[in-house]
């Protein structure tokens, strides 16, 4: 376990150990580009390619994404996959209008609150990081099959080709995933399919540039391009997935894969500075708490602070704490109980949180006193697209830790998430992101488990501003958050918006994360003496964005990891 730690800290998905570790920065050529009529960023070279060519093909946007969600599945199973979920958030710019659209994973018909937890009550976290019962309802498929139904142009099966080739023809192990193969490899092992496609013949973690072919993967995917999302949730493939599911003592059913339901939602809204954010809901709570950290800043002059100064650096840190907090008491899936989203982003509200992050000192996680709230009637990876018509989309995918629950379906190439991770096993218990769940995110038959995820989408006077998000965690909302400070308060060129040094405060654990690049010794000796807990460690998100500039698009995709961002003139 602790080497699943190491890794995920490595690869950007820990919590839990604390290294100085430097952080790898990619060539900036391949992660900034500049086009007058489409753009495209994604964490994957093939990807990014998939996305364009449709265009290429006369496809739309939604055509683009369908495409980048099925490739990315291919290019990085380790993060994402037909196996997982995620959100989309979509900006039409002919009806300037944004929908948000949720194909999370839910719980199984047949889970229950204390399923993770032995005859004394204890949690074990293991059970819902590890093997079949760790595996949640799948939501991807219908989630892009839905969407393409009511939005795309070309025919479907074109959006799945790119996926079907890359899984056919292979790509060359990169060293990402190689870290991920290797450090799941004790549980990846004893999965006869992950074993075959993911190890040599003797059992071995294939050599650096190795070509991955997934032939399972591409049958599976050309069933689903024959006959759209009943090709996974009907038929062989769910076969497949059951019967492994079964033969490890899994609980999701026929039942659970043939009621899956995507939901449209309203996106949460914020004004920051004259900009409208628009981000995913709850049962993700990014968008709220990413809105809420930019208003809790807002009146305060961060630009005279300046970036990475210790009075910038020791405000941000009280906005996240504040924001985690409410994340840990109210957040949920809103289908089964109220979360008091309009209270949360009340500008009377914000503007009293806004007074308290003030203090002089590092405020501590147990001083942090709860502000009334207002009464009113009332393992993931994500790209970002923009095409010539001025419509955005930005879509956070996942299966949750690295190769999610380390099970793939028989013969299908899936492999299966560990999104029941996402829940708290128990109230308070924190999962694998660090992060404590309250009442509302307990285990619950169909109920979605609490997201991070922040796909956010911008708009200034009505007009596209920039679309962006990321992978990791519980780090997502504050990666996010920071990315459009650096932008819009800093006034940071994009890419240095992205590249900036990050920090992290989630209230629990009571920890000031920094990541390289470092702030500057004089100012983290400043923070340590206002009683922040500085540690120096890898957030690993992976911010991919894109913002309108004069001439077209923008597009920066994080250079602290593989990614592409490319455009068309
Ligand atoms: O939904 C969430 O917040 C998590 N399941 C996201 C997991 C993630 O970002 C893993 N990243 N490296």
């Amino acid at each position: 376990m602790r080497s699943l730690f190491l890794l995920m800290l490595l690869l950007g998905c820990s919590h839990q150990v604390r290294i100085v570790a430097p952080t790898a920065v990619e060539p900036r050529v391949a992660h900034e580009s500049k086009a007058r009529n489409e753009m495209v960023t994604t964490q994957g070279d093939a990807t990014t390619r998939a996305a364009l060519s449709l265009f290429n093909k006369g496809g739309n946007i939604i055509d683009a994404f369908v495409a980048a969600s099925f490739a990315i599945s291919v290019e990085r199973p380790h993060s994402t996959g037909i196996g997982g979920g995620g959100f989309l958030i979509y900006y039409s710019k002919e009806e300037n209008k944004v929908y948000a659209f949720d194909f999370r994973e839910i719980a199984p018909l047949a889970s229950s609150s204390k399923m993770y937890l032995n005859k004394k009550g204890e949690p074990q976290p293991l059970l819902s990081q590890e093997g079949a019962l760790a595996v949640a309802n799948p939501g991807l498929v219908k989630g892009l099959f839905d969407i393409h139904q009511r939005f795309g142009k070309l025919p479907w099966k074109e959006t799945v080709l790119p996926a079907i080739k890359l899984a056919r023809e292979g790509f060359p192990l990169y060293e990402q995933l190689y870290e991920a193969i290797d450090d799941r490899k004790k549980i990846l092992l004893h999965d006869p399919e992950a074993k075959k496609t993911f190890f040599t013949k003797e059992g071995k973690v294939p050599l650096l540039g190795t070509i991955i072919y997934q032939e399972n993967l591409a049958k599976t995917l050309e069933i689903i391009a024959d006959q759209g999302s009943d090709g996974f949730y009907r038929g062989s493939v769910a076969d497949a997935i059951i019967k492994t599911i079964k033969q490890k003592r899994g609980i999701l059913s026929h039942r659970d894969l043939k009621s899956y339901k995507m939901v449209e939602r309203t996106p949460v809204t914020g004004i920051y500075k004259g900009l409208k954010i628009y981000s995913m809901p709850p049962p993700s709570s990014g968008g709220i708490h990413v809105i809420q950290i930019l208003k809790m800043l807002e009146p305060y002059n961060m630009k005279q602070m300046g970036p990475q100064s210790a009075d910038a650096v020791h405000l941000t840190a009280h906005a996240m704490q504040r924001a985690f907090l409410d994340r840990a008491s109210y957040l949920g899936d809103p289908d089964f109980h109220p979360v008091p989203v309009n209270e949360l982003l009340n500008e009377g509200y914000l503007t009293k949180l806004s007074e308290t992050i003030n203090a002089p000192k590092a405020i501590k996680a147990s001083d942090l006193k709860p502000v009334p709230l207002p009464y009113e009637s009332s393992d993931t990876t994500h790209f970002t697209i923009a095409d010539r018509e001025g419509n955005m989309i930005a879509s956070t995918q996942t299966i949750n830790g690295w190769f999610g629950s380390g099970v793939m379906a028989q013969g299908t190439g899936i492999v299966l998430n560990n999104e029941m991770d996402d829940f708290a096993q128990k109230i308070g218990v924190q999962n694998l992101f660090g992060a404590v769940g309250g009442q509302n995110n307990l285990v619950s038959p169909r109920k979605r488990p609490l997201s991070s995820m922040s796909p956010t989408i911008i708009t200034k006077d009505d007009k596209p501003f920039m679309a962006l998000g990321s992978p990791s965690g519980t780090r997502i909302i504050t990666c996010v958050a920071q990315t459009i400070l650096n932008a819009v308060e800093f006034e940071m060129p994009l890419y240095e918006a992205v590249a900036a040094t990050r920090i992290h405060q989630q209230w629990q654990p009571d920890i000031l994360k920094v990541e390289a690049p470092f702030l500057a010794p004089e100012v983290e000796q400043e923070l340590k003496e206002r009683g922040h807990n500085v540690v120096h460690e890898r957030l690993g998100c992976s911010i991919q964005a894109i913002k309108k500039d004069k001439a077209g698009w923008h597009g920066v995709s994080d250079p602290r990891g593989t990614g592409l961002a490319l455009g068309i003139n």
